[in-house]
Parts: C-alpha cells; structure tokens; sequence
C-alpha cells in the first residue's frame, strides 16, 4: 500500500494521505539554520546544533505521536483546521504534503479556502521562511481568521526538558509590531535571541502558552484559537510561544500570500549590545527585510532550487529502469546531504542530545557526499582528523557547535582510525588534492599538539598494527562498527556489564572485520604513501597487508565463511561451532571488498554462504541464527530481541557491502538483488509493511526473527546512505574516481541493456555511454574515449578538456 507517489520532474514526494504509518519528515537547510519538517508540520528548528540552540520546542515520544510544530490554525466560522491536517486533525476536504528538496509545500483544503504552506530554509540566511497562501475558492465572500503557533525551546534542549526549577522563571519575550522576538538568555549572554514575523500589520498576538491555550489547554484546540481572539499575552518565565492573529477577508477568488520568517539572530562577536536588556533589533530588522514581500520569498525559494539542482547534477544516470535513475538522480544523494549535515544527531528516532557527530559516521558519510561538495568535505576531514589522539586512536563522538570531543563516550572503538583513511582516500580519488596531507593538525583540538595530516593517516594505519592480539588479528576493543558486538565485556552481572568499560575492558577480543578493514583501507594508505614518494613506507605498508590477509585465511576462516571475531575468552564468535550467532554479514562484506582470498575462490564461497544463512526477501540480516539470550561476554547485541538491531535485523548500512562484495566476484544480478530489495523506491509499495518513508533509507528493518519482520526504523540517519550510493553509483553502474583516473567498470544485471550516464569529475564533464548488447554482468569489452580507443577500463585524467565522451561495451 502505497501513501503518496514520486514526482520526479519537481524532484518530490508526494504524500496524499496526512495518516502515513509514521510521521514522514524532511530536512530543511543547508548551511547552519536546520528544521525537521513531518508531513503533517511537526518538528523543530536549531542553529547549528540541535542540542545547545534549539529554537523550538518538541516533545520525542509524545501523546499524540508528533504534536508540536510550526503550525497555522484557520478559523473559519466554527470550523478550525490546519493546511497541514495536525494538531488539530480536522477532515479536509484536500490534503498534500510535497516534500522537496530542502522545502516542504503543504496543501490543504477546507471549506473553500485552500491554504498552500511553503516552509523552506533560505540559503545564507539563519531562518525558516513559511510562505502561505489563502485563496477563497469559494463563491462567497470569505471573513475567517488565522493564528500562526510555535513554542520556544530555551536554547539548550536537554537542559529544557529538565530544569524547570530554573526554567520556568526565566522566559522572556518582546513583541515589536508584527515581531515577537524570544529573548530568553539574553539577560545574561546579549548575543542571541529568536523571532517570529510575519510582513503584514497583525490583529493581535500571544507569547505566553498557558494564554494561548487556556489552562489545561492543548495544541489541538488553543482557548485562543477556539475563541478567535488573541489575549496579547506578554510571556515572564514559564513556556513562552509565538503566535500572531490575523484577521483575513477575501472576495470570491482572491488570494492572499503572507510570508512568516522564524529566526535565529546573533549579534556580531565584537559587539556587545548594552542596551540593558533590550534586544539589540538591528540584525533582526536586518534579516526581515530579506524576505518582506512574496516575491523576495519567491526569489530565494528560486535560488534553493538551483541550488539542489545544481549539486544534483554532477551525477546523472539515464536507463530503463526509473527506479533506478530517480535515487540516483535525487534521493541517494539527497540522503547523502542529510547525513553529511545530521551525521547521527537529530531525527525522529535520534534525539538531537544524546550523539553529535560520529567519527565513524562522518568518515563513511563522507563517502557518499564527497562528489558534490568537495571543499566542505575537505573541512569535514580536518575537523573530524583534530578530535583524534596522538596514538591514532579517536574521539567517538564530537559536538558540532565545538567540534571538540565528546569526553563522556571517549574513545577505545578500534575501527575508527581505520575509516579516517577511508574517508581521506575517497576524497583524494574525487579531487586529486594531495595538499591536505600538507594541513598541520591538531590532535584532541590542542594546537600545541600538531603535525601534518600526513602523520594523522599514518597513526591511523599503525593503530591497527600496534593493536593486534593473541591470533594477530586486530583488537577490537570497546566495540569495532557493530558498535553492539562488546567483547570485552566479563562480569558475571547480567546486564551490569554491558556499555561499561574501563577497568573491565580486555586486551583479548579480535575483530576479523577490522581485519578487512585493515586490508582494504591499507591499501589505499600504501597508494597515498607511494604518491607522496614514501616508496619505503608503501612497501612496509604493503607487507603488513599482506600478513594480514594471510592471518584472515589461516586464523579468520571458518570454513565457509569469514568468522567475526574472537570474544575475550578467544572463543570464536560467528562461526559453526557456535550454538547461536554463527555467520555474521559484516566480514563477509568486508574481507571479500578487500579481495582477501578472491582467486582462491574464498569471496565466492562467503557470498554464497551469505545468501544461503543470512537472505531474506525484505534484505539481508546481520547474523543467524539470532542470539536467544543474553550473553554477557557478547554485550548488547545479545540485549535485542531476535530480528531487531544488531541481533538479527536487517542493518540496511551493510546490505551495500553484500551489493559491493558481489560485484568484486563478479555476480552483477545478485548485486542488484541486493541493491533493490532495501531501496526504498523499490520498496515503496509495501509502504503499509515498511512504514518509515519511502524516498529514504531507514538503519534497520526487522529481521525474519522478529514479530514485524519487514518493519523498518531509525530513517534518515544512516551510512546506508552513503553506502547505498556507493554501490550503484561505482560498483553497479561502476563509475568509480581513482587517483589517476575515472574508471568504468559496471556490474550489472544481465537483463539491463546498458546506460547513460553524466558525471563531473575534477572539472571535466564525462558523458558515458554503456552498452550491454549480450547480457553480461561484467567485464568491459571494449572503450573509448572521444572516440578513440582505450586500453583497460581507465579514463586517464587529462584536464585540459572540459567535455569527454566515453563508450563502453561490456561483454
Ligand atoms: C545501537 C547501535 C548504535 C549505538 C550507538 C546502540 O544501542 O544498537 O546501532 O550504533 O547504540 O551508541
Ligand atoms: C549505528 C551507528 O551510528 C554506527 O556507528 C554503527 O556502526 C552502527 N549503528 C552499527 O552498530
């Protein structure tokens, strides 16, 4: 059952139902201004970070399911709705919700009047801009009136929801015509404050929620809203809101736009305001006039657009398969965007408090985001690189408004150092610049404690080889990415033991993913070497490589599979001698995409074992069989119900490393069956079964141990989205930058004829054709290159051209 559908000419999800399964969000902003955005207007807005300033108020978990938002109430005689169907959840005669990219339109209909809500966040101005647009459809004369509502966070969202000793005294607000400006920390730090505006003279306002809703009162029915008339209700302390009353009369036909703006407004750094008190209004004034009439608002809803469809087009793909091309073209790499943004911070299932940034988050989601925004992702590197340790070992977590480490979680999960090769070589390979191994570095953001980012790769390399334990394997400390798999976990507590580290914390527990990880990625460290003329270095890279897979083969094969890891006790975890727990997905993905064993037929062996143990028609699991019971020396991962989460589910993040591994041995059909049966276009139909949105990855879906098997949760914020669009856009269609080069190398079902493809690449715009004329799955035949042939599958980078073309015949 499907709730809406793709329009892909306006790039947009069409949600036609107001009562999706969830609420289904979007992200608006870019740049520093953020705002979740359901498609029945819930969520909340924050300047740079979603735990430290939060401008708006929600309520995770709450009664009704997702009741707070920026909202506007239509009165209409007795009839008072919302164009966005919440709070108050009035029938309406029309409903959509068209999420966009980086906007959301909102539709709604009620008795004659259609009110067209446009929220948006304009680039380069820290704000959120709601156009809305009344018309009377009607043959009468329309007199109604409209109130507009938000409720302010105080700044600090974890603080908010806890201190209300302190809290509920310290609201304060100012209203300055059609202005409310929330104040409240300003006594103290003069230097931020929110408004709420709107560019037309009002009939009225409220600032304080107990006026406006009346006592005992709800968003769903506002006393304010249901007498129709505003109380000008100035908030001290207690919940401070915004709301304007506005008093609309429109002739048979005629509309009416007006154009709200919610933003975050900070007086420059130098500049103290001492106007006691008082809010400094400049800077406010200043943003307002930007968008004061409609077609201002209009204009930078323009300059949005092209901006989006600016960044999309640096890789395009063309084919008979629309479902392909539209996440291609829009989705994947939108997602990619989120991520790049969010990291794991704020969503529907995360709530903007608990995770800031991850360091190993960042480094994968870089991988997918890298084409389109190399110089932030440049930034992203160094800032990510400065929270590590002068031992190569990382920070876990760091807080974006600091980008200082998160000291609570720390450090000790051993797979980290390894991503941030990960992410630098993907950026190497994108851009060819070298010169960011040049940048001094800080490590633990002290800059008396810097080197070149050269060294930071290289500390990152040797961690993994100082690190090893009792098989040669690598230690896996706290945790590798199966952040649930905690080895070194031994008390005889049930329960107590599990996420406690420290003293407990064993030297003994191996990670055959890391394993892997080591290989592939060590790899790319000895080709950056080599580039840099470490020709010594490279070879001794090499040779620590090369001990590492024979250790995988003699001490991490099971058989017919990878095992996982050896637990602290040096028992073996993912292998056929376990009673539960015996294949896991993550070093069948990972060991075969670093090819360890390939031409002794290993990876072949592991994939098919993949899809004999670990298959299901909804995607892959983690692990069979699901562990039963809890094992303390596994740690959390044993705490899930079978089917959910680690233990069991479908993590969405590595069904792409199963997509990737089937392309390395070469299985273009199974590769696609991978690839489409988490994709959420493909998916899309049991929307009912699925329940998170259709247009975007979700982390898990309930394995086929679970009661909902099928179920998925924890959309938006996922490596699965830059994982996912690593797989189709470089192993499936195959077009992947190296350090020389472009090379073409698809893997593909048999059944696809071939495809277009358009893709930027340092400067130079390759048009790529591929042909598939006899059905292959991989395998170029043959390529040129503006015509003229070319050996192997490599474009060579040249420069000095602007447009290439480039055939290819598989076969
Ligand atoms: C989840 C993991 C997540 C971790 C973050 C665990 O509870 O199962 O998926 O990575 O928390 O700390
Ligand atoms: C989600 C976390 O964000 C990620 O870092 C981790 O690798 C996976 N869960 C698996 O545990």
């Amino acid at each position: 059952m499907k709730f809406g559908h793709f329009d892909d000419v306006n790039k947009e999800y069409v949600i036609t139902s107001p009562r999706t399964p969830l609420p289904w969000i979007n992200y608006l902003g870019c740049e520093d201004f953020f705002s979740l955005k359901s498609n029945t207007c819930g969520g909340y807005s924050f300047y740079k970070d979603a735990k430290l300033l939060r401008l708006t108020r929600y309520r995770y978990n709450n009664v009704p399911l997702d009741s707070n938002g920026l909202y506007y109430f239509i009165k209409d005689g007795d009839t008072v709705w919302n164009p966005g169907w919440m709070p108050t959840k009035t029938e309406l005669d029309d409903y959509k919700c068209r999420h966009g990219l980086g906007y959301s339109v909102f539709e709604g209909k009620k008795n004659g009047i259609s009110a067209v809500l446009t929220d948006f966040v304009p680039m380069g101005t820290a704000c959120e801009v709601n156009k809305l647009t009344l018309t009377n459809e009607s043959d009468e004369k329309k007199d109604f009136t409209l109130f507009s509502y938000v409720e302010f966070c105080l700044w600090n969202a974890m603080d908010d929801m806890t201190n209300f000793q302190r809290n509920f005294s310290t609201g304060e607000v100012e209203i300055h015509g059609s202005t409310i400006y929330h104040k409240t920390e300003y006594r103290e730090r003069r230097n931020h404050y929110a408004i709420f505006s709107v560019n037309t003279d009002i009939d009225g306002f409220d600032t304080d929620r107990d006026s406006f809703l009346g006592a005992y009162g709800e968003n769903r029915a506002p006393e304010v809203v249901m007498t129709g008339k505003a109380k000008n209700s100035v908030a001290s302390g207690w919940a401070p809101v915004g709301s304007h009353q506005i008093n609309i009369s429109l002739a048979p036909g005629e509309s009416r736009d007006l154009v709200f703006v919610l933003g975050y407004v900070e007086n420059k750094k130098d500049e103290k305001w001492e106007g006691l008190n008082k809010v400094n209004r400049k800077p406010a004034e200043a943003m307002l006039t930007k968008f004061d009439t409609t077609e201002k608002a209009d204009q930078a809803l323009a300059d949005l657009k092209a901006y989006w469809n600016g960044l999309l087009s640096h890789f395009t793909v063309s084919s008979s398969e629309e479902k392909l091309d539209r996440m291609v073209n829009i989705w994947h790499q939108y997602q990619c965007m989120v991520t790049f943004n969010m990291s794991r911070s704020a969503s529907y299932f995360e709530s903007g408090i608990g995770r800031g940034m991850g360091f190993r988050d960042s480094c994968q989601d870089l991988l997918g985001f890298v084409h389109l925004i190399p110089d932030r992702a440049r930034q992203r590197i160094l800032d990510i690189a400065s929270t590590q340790f002068e031992d190569g070992s990382a920070y876990h977590q760091y807080q974006p408004l600091t980008k200082k480490g998160n000291a609570d979680i720390g450090s000790g999960f051993n797979d980290d150092p390894l991503w941030l090769i990960a992410g630098t070589a993907a950026y190497i390979k994108e851009t060819g610049d070298y010169s960011i191994l040049d940048e001094i570095t800080p490590y633990d953001n002290d800059a008396s404690k810097a080197t070149d980012f050269m060294e930071h790769l290289r500390r990152s390399f040797n961690y993994t080889v100082n690190h090893l334990g009792p098989h040669g394997l690598p230690l896996i400390g706290r945790a590798d990415w199966n952040d649930c798999l905690n080895l070194n976990c031994f008390s005889e507590e049930p329960g107590e033991s599990f996420q406690t580290f420290g003293p407990s914390e064993g030297p003994n527990a191996e990670s055959v993913f890391i394993a892997g990880m080591f290989v592939k990625y060590g790899k790319d460290y000895a080709a950056i070497c080599r580039h840099r003329g470490l020709e010594e270095e490279a070879k001794e890279a090499e040779k620590q490589i090369e001990k590492m897979e024979q250790t995988v083969l003699d001490a991490g094969w099971d058989g017919e599979w990878y095992l996982r890891a050896y637990d602290h006790y040096k028992h073996k975890v993912g292998s056929k001698e376990c009673e539960e727990g015996k294949i896991f997905i993550e070093p069948q993905g990972f060991c075969v995409i670093a090819e360890i064993g390939l031409k002794d037929g290993y990876c072949l062996k592991a994939m098919e074992s993949v899809e004999k143990h670990l298959d299901t028609k909804y995607g892959i699991v983690l692990l069979q069989p699901c562990y039963t019971r809890y094992h303390v020396e596994l740690g959390e991962i044993t705490s899930y119900p079978g089917g959910y989460k680690e233990n069991a589910g479908i993590f969405c993040h590595n069904n792409p490393w199963i997509s990737i591994a089937e392309t390395v041995v070469g299985r273009g059909n199974r590769a696609w069956q991978v690839y489409t049966r988490t994709c959420p276009a493909y998916i899309e139909d049991i929307s009912e079964i699925h329940r998170t949105e259709p247009y975007v990855y979700s982390q898990m879906i309930a394995g086929k141990d679970a009661p909902n098997f099928g179920e998925a949760k924890n959309s938006w914020l996922t490596g699965t989205a830059a994982w996912t669009f690593l797989d189709v856009s470089q192993y499936i269609l195959g077009i992947r930058p190296d350090y020389d080069g472009l090379v073409v190398d698809p893997c593909i079902p048999a059944s696809l004829d071939g495809f277009s493809a358009k893709r930027d690449f340092r400067g130079v715009t390759y048009h790529i054709t591929v042909k598939n004329p006899n059905g292959a799955e991989k395998g170029v035949a043959s390529m040129t290159v503006d015509g003229t042939p070319v050996e192997g599958n490599m474009i060579p980078f040249d420069g000095s051209k602007k447009e290439v073309q480039v055939e290819v015949v598989m076969g």
